[in-house]
């Protein structure tokens, strides 16, 4: 048999349990990274109204509004910049903790609405479809 043909399958079975191996624990999901991560100052169903809420400066959003405050369309490029923004930069000022843990997994290919896939942390792909979940309607 031809040997080109034979080199690409086994490059792509190495790689495929290299990827198995480095996989030791499942990942959480989206909805158990939001109960860790955002539930204190969004509450449980994302309303703002977590225990921390009335401690904090600036009111919570309600992401359960996300689509209807974006005229019916989850806006899910805005929503992931912000969970993003808030890891760096803006030092002390953000309300929004560090979310390096979601932002480390690996990336998948993502498309956030504006037809460009774009390698995304897994993690947040996930937060992201579990606050789609959170729409009142959908
Ligand atoms: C320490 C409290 C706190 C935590 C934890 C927190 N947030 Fe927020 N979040 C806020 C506050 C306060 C605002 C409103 C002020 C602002 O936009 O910064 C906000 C705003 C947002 C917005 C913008 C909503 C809009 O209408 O523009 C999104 C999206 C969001 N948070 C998602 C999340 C997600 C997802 C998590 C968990 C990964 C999270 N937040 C964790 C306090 C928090």
């Amino acid at each position: 048999m031809d040997p080109f043909r034979i080199i690409p399958v086994a490059a792509m079975l190495a790689l495929g349990a290299c990827v198995l191996a480095g996989r030791q624990e499942p990942l959480p999901t989206g909805a158990q990274d939001f109960a860790e991560y955002c539930s204190a100052c969004h509450g449980a169903t994302g309303k703002g109204d977590g225990p921390l809420a009335p401690t904090l400066a600036r009111r919570p959003a309600d992401l359960t509004g996300l689509s209807a405050r974006h005229g019916g369309t989850f806006p899910t490029t805005q929503v992931m910049a912000k969970i993003w923004g808030y890891t760096g930069g803006k030092g002390g000022s953000a309300v929004m903790p560090n979310f390096g843990p979601l932002l480390d997994s690996e990336t998948v290919p993502y498309d956030g609405g504006d037809g460009i896939m774009t390698p995304t942390p897994l993690r947040l792909v996930q937060i992201a479809e579990h606050l789609k979940t959170l729409q009142p309607g959908t």
